[in-house]
């Protein structure tokens, strides 16, 4: 699949933007893992006008990690366009991509992300203000939701008709979440609009369909039945990073395990995809975490990398069923330290080791 210039191959598999979680460690360990494409979590356009240090840092990148996405959102189109600018100075990022589907209050309320849906025309203009700026220089992409509410029935969804404007507005592809902004994040995904979408043949550009992949068969049916031209994951990933690694390759057998990508041997000496293989995958994850979110951190230099990782931890399907494992849980949470963290996952082995 191509956007713009840039090949991410066959049936592409990528890490979906989320605030707070796709930081520059957890979306490179998921590049290892074998995501074809990572999106950092989104950046306020006015923070970025205004120079905020927080959100500037949100635009560190590394080599390593590419091809990266770095998402920005607004809702005046001067300073998404002078934010993409920003963007593309610090970032040098491989995909600018345009957030117009987050539903939260804070956001979608003040008419950015998913806001946007109640005024296509404004949202097309930001997109177009966007292209005019840097799309010479950089993709420019678009990530929205179906619409705004359910239509009436037998009505289209907005983003039938919505994603040929945007098209033409020229952006380089479009990633769909099967919701609308009034289900948030809610019943089930609905991926026939999105599949609708790329069967349009006016359109041209790669659909990239979100919404509840949540295992290797959920990402063949998208590809599939859906006939999107790669998939996105989110939720999927908390704790569960190699879930990139499960998905196979063209050039795998069915039913067998792939063999582990060089980029994670020397991670652990367990074999590949074992639950110790998965829980040294996890130690690595918050020792990298550490290394990377916190490598500007002064007097606590671990504080802010555990801070990030112990929710994937304490999230992770590896010690689901566990038994008794929501005290362990809870420390998880509350660890302070790699030591602390690293004695708890020890502490697991033993019944995560025993686990089908
Ligand atoms: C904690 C969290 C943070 C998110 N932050 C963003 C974001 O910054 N930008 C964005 O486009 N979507 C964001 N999303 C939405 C996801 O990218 C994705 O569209 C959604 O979770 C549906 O995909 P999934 O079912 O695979 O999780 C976020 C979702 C979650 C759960």
């Amino acid at each position: 699949m191509l956007i713009g210039k840039l090949d991410l191959g066959p049936s592409p598999v990528l890490l979906a933007p989320m605030e707070d979680v796709t930081d520059i460690g957890f979306r490179l360990l998921c590049r290892r893992m074998g995501a074809a494409m990572v999106y950092s979590e989104f950046v306020a356009a006015d923070a970025l006008v205004r120079m905020v240090n927080k959100s500037l840092q949100k635009l560190r990148v590394c080599q390593e990690e590419r091809p990266v996405a770095i998402q920005i959102y607004g809702r005046d189109a001067g300073s998404v366009a002078e934010a993409a600018e920003i963007v593309l100075a610090e970032a040098a990022p491989d995909v600018i991509d345009l957030n117009f589907g987050c539903p939260v209050k804070r956001v979608a309320g003040k008419g950015a992300g998913a806001g946007l849906l109640q005024q296509p025309d404004l949202m097309c203009r930001i997109t177009r203000a966007v292209v005019e700026r840097v799309g010479n220089r950089v993709p420019v992409t678009v990530k929205t939701r179906l619409d705004w509410t359910a239509p009436a029935a037998g009505q289209p969804y907005l983003i039938e008709t919505l994603a040929e404007r945007l098209q033409d507005q020229g952006i380089s592809a479009l990633t769909l979440h099967g919701r609308t902004r009034a289900q948030m994040y809610t019943g089930q995904a609905c991926w026939e609009p999105i599949a609708r979408v790329r069967q349009n043949p006016r359109i041209h550009i790669p659909v990239v369909g979100n919404g509840d992949i949540d295992s290797a068969e959920a990402c063949r049916t998208a590809f599939e039945r859906y006939g999107v031209d790669a998939v996105m994951i989110g939720r999927a990933t908390f704790g569960r990073p190699w879930i990139f690694a499960e998905i196979p390759r063209d050039d795998a057998s069915a039913g067998q395990i792939p063999p582990c990508p060089k980029a994670l041997q020397g991670i652990s000496p367990h074999p590949f995809l074992s639950p110790d293989w998965k829980l040294d995958v996890l130690k690595f994850q918050a020792t990298e975490s550490i290394r990377l979110v916190d490598r500007q951190g002064k007097d606590n230099a671990e504080y802010r990398g555990i801070l990030h990782v112990r929710r994937h931890l304490a999230a992770s399907p590896l010690f689901k069923g566990l038994p008794n494992f929501r005290q362990t849980r809870i420390a998880m949470l509350r660890a302070e330290s790699l030591d602390e963290l690293f004695h708890i996952l020890e502490e697991c082995r033993p019944l995560v080791s025993t686990q089908a």
